[in-house]
């Protein structure tokens, strides 16, 4: 269990644990954020759990797949460099305390 950060659209910070199984986009679904919707149950297949990594990080994650880079094309929310799905992010002990930006829109 570790802790990452999420920052809302609205600005608020909030911290939620991750569990060492769970992807980042479960963790947030569990912890009721609104922000993340992933309709899909974490199947890379909707989009609607996208989310950017802070600045900071982008560069320690490991590579999107090709999958992953597609979907983003048809996220909701304008697409960043720092766009990834949440669900296909788990965190590592490199990755703690890790920090995401929640887009305004999924769908
Ligand atoms: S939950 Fe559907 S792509 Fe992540």
């Amino acid at each position: 269990m570790t802790t990452i950060t999420l920052i809302h659209p609205d600005g608020q910070v909030q911290a939620i644990d991750v569990g060492s199984d769970e992807s980042t986009m479960q963790a947030a679904t569990r912890h009721g954020i609104t922000e993340i919707v992933a309709e899909c149950g974490g199947n890379a297949m909707c989009a609607t759990c996208h989310v950017y990594v802070d600045d900071a990080w982008a560069s320690r994650l490991p590579a999107m797949s090709d999958d992953e880079d597609a979907l983003l094309d048809g996220a909701a929310a304008e697409r960043l460099p720092t766009s990834r799905l949440s669900c296909q992010l788990k965190i590592t002990p490199d990755l703690v305390g890790l920090v995401l930006r929640l887009p305004d829109r999924q769908v």
